[in-house]
């Protein structure tokens, strides 16, 4: 089982880059391999199908590949304006034109944090729709953090040892379900 977890979210103090790196932990400390992907420095350009044209960009296809060699993908992104964050976006339309199209059919489990209340649920909603577009099979169960600014302990957890066991026990039912199916 090889799972990769990315952030849909670019800046380097990113607290979804943080929820990722705790779920990552928590999948080490389960002695399962990952990968995990920083989108920042890959700066994928804004989907443009003259760009296409010309080539699909490197970076894109390198991150492809990282999908084609997991089993699974976790993602924890931001919601702009109640909605799926930009960057992650377009990291699914430019993955959506490789081929072959990697993400088709991989596992995916949605987390989110937010420093406000509703902890990016809404967009964690909305971005069931592009992945369900593409054929993934998403996890229905997803994880929003609220009060994110907040929320980051000491070593790789969350200051809430109820929110970081409800991570850890999601987390834990995913990677089951994914041993399942594949
Ligand atoms: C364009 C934009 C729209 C946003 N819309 C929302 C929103 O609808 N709900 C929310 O909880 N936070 C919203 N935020 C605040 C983000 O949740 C906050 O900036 C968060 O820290 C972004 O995630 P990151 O820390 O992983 O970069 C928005 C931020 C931006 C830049």
């Amino acid at each position: 089982m090889k799972v990769l977890l990315f952030a849909g979210s670019l800046r380097k103090d990113s607290l979804n880059k943080k929820l990722v790196s705790v779920a990552n932990q928590i999948l080490q400390d389960s002695n399962i391999e990952t990968t995990v992907v920083d989108l920042q420095p890959l700066e994928f350009p804004v989907y443009d199908a003259d760009i296409e044209a010309k080539g699909i960009p490197l970076n894109v296809q390198m991150l492809s590949q990282f999908v084609n060699e997991a089993d699974a993908v976790i993602i924890s992104s931001p919601e702009y304006n109640g909605s799926i964050s930009s960057p992650l976006k377009n990291t699914l339309d430019w993955l959506s034109r490789t081929k072959p199209m990697n993400l088709a059919k991989k596992q995916v489990l949605l987390l989110g944090a937010s420093p406000g209340e509703l902890g990016a649920m809404r967009g964690l909603l909305h971005s069931k729709i592009p992945f369900e577009a593409m054929g993934n099979f998403v996890y229905p169960r997803v994880y929003g953090l609220p009060k994110a600014d907040q929320a980051f302990g000491e070593n790789n957890k969350l200051v809430d040892p109820k929110r970081q066991e409800n991570l850890a026990k999601l987390v834990s039912e995913f990677i089951e379900h994914c041993k399942n199916f594949n």
